[in-house]
């Protein structure tokens, strides 16, 4: 057992600037608002985070995983950790401290274990993957080391009359490994500086292709890129990374740093069924699980695939076109069109509770994981829509969710 810390010694938890990708999962997870962040950094407030590590596991790097011994006095603030290029060194604590610890050094107490996840762990997915998951690789090219990668395909896959500029991408990666699983993101390098003269923070963007490569025995990936002209709110916004990628020509090159993620990933055990839920680009892992099925469709090794799709129009949906030639015996396919002239405004979650029989059936198989990707406001909609066929068929939403979490088989990656 470890010494308990003197009073005056804090663990300070701290996130790595040179790692984090600045998705925003731990502010969004951070049980208790101690995370927050500015154009530069994710920062943790010390008079707020308890060590909960309710923001660990989700963290798609370990840029959050990081801690100092310090004298609580002297703790970095908020402000400090702002202005962060990389994460201070360890400092040594005043002797005097040092003797308080009791009989350990202080060195042993930088790995005391933080308390478990409290049970009101406020993300509604799964922090740990499907039992049967491949072994992912993670962090293998970082900021200060990135992997070059050169352009082999940059297509539009969405109408060319619409509002919705979406390109698929496709990055080779020629001699050099890049082992990528299917729901893990990447994080780009857009060239340039930001307004304070500092090179651009990596964007993540999800694969799009499966394992083993957008064109199979390849050393390549796509991504599934929307291009930003505004904001959330609809005012003109210049997406910088969005823009750089989808101008990309042939041969192009880029700075890819990743791969990211650990947790939402695909079982990989026979006749595993996947739900798959998502709007826009948030169709590319669900692209990247239903090409690794399609691979093996003859092994007799696939499970179910069900799938529900959001888009505003047929020709806004990404991959519409090859998602159609799939045989219908091979993927239940569900489109939501929220704005087609002549048909009513429908989102996924209205076509779950339309197809209740068939999702509840899947959901009462232990073979069956979910995956929900895409807009952040369909997380409470699809949520309900699940709770509503769940008890339709007599069972006890709380206790299903709790045990698909706790499996590793719902899984949420929203924007
Ligand atoms: P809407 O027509 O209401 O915007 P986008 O094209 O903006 O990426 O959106 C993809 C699809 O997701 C659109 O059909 C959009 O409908 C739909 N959508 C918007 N909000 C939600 C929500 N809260 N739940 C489910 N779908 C939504």
């Amino acid at each position: 057992m470890n010494a308990p810390l003197p009073v005056q010694v804090l663990k300070q938890h701290l996130i790595d600037p040179e790692i984090c990708i600045r998705c925003n999962t731990c502010e969004e997870t951070c049980p208790v608002d101690a995370i927050t962040h500015d154009s530069n950094n994710y920062v943790v407030d010390p008079d707020i985070c308890n060590g909960c590590m309710a923001c660990v596991p989700p963290c798609p790097t370990g840029s959050i995983d990081n801690w100092r011994l310090v004298l609580r006095a002297d703790a970095y603030s908020v402000q400090d950790q702002l202005g962060w290029e990389e994460l201070p060194g360890e400092k040594a604590l005043p002797e005097a401290v040092d003797a308080g610890a009791g009989d350990e050094p202080l060195a042993a107490l930088a790995d005391t274990p933080a308390p478990a996840a409290p049970a009101s762990f406020s993300s509604a997915g799964a922090s740990v993957p499907p039992w049967s998951a491949a072994h992912p690789y993670v962090n293998l090219y970082t900021h200060k080391a990135p992997m070059t990668a050169t352009v082999v395909g940059n297509y539009r896959v969405t109408g060319a009359d619409t509002e919705s500029d979406i390109h698929h991408i496709v990055l080779d990666f020629g001699e050099l490994p890049f082992p990528v699983l299917e729901g893990q993101s990447i994080g780009i390098l857009p060239p340039g500086t930001d307004a304070q003269g500092r090179p651009h923070h990596a964007r993540q963007y999800s694969l799009a292709s499966p394992r083993d490569g957008e064109r199979a025995g390849y050393n390549n990936l796509s991504l599934t890129v929307k291009r930003v002209t505004e904001d959330h709110g609809g005012a003109a916004a210049h997406g910088v990374c969005s823009n750089y990628l989808c101008d990309l020509a042939k041969n192009d090159t880029v700075q890819v740093i990743g791969p990211f993620g650990h947790t939402f990933l695909m079982p990989n055990h026979p006749r595993a069924n996947l739900i798959m839920i998502c709007t826009g680009t948030g169709s590319a892992p669900m692209r990247a699980m239903t090409e690794r099925y399609r691979r093996r469709i003859d092994t007799g090794e696939n499970g179910r695939l069900m799938l529900f799709f959001g888009a505003r129009t047929e020709r806004e949906l990404p991959y519409f076109g090859p998602l159609m030639k799939l045989p219908r015996d091979f993927i239940d396919i569900n489109l939501a069109l929220s704005r087609e002239a002549g048909q009513p405004k429908r989102y996924v979650q209205d076509l779950i509770r339309e197809r209740a029989a068939q999702v509840q059936d899947l959901l009462s198989d232990r073979n069956t994981c979910i995956y929900v990707c895409g807009l952040k406001g369909m997380e409470v909609g699809v949520l309900d829509a699940l709770r509503e066929v769940t008890m339709q068929a007599g069972q006890d939403w709380s206790i299903l969710h709790e045990v698909l979490r706790r499996e590793g088989r719902l899984h949420f990656e929203t924007y």
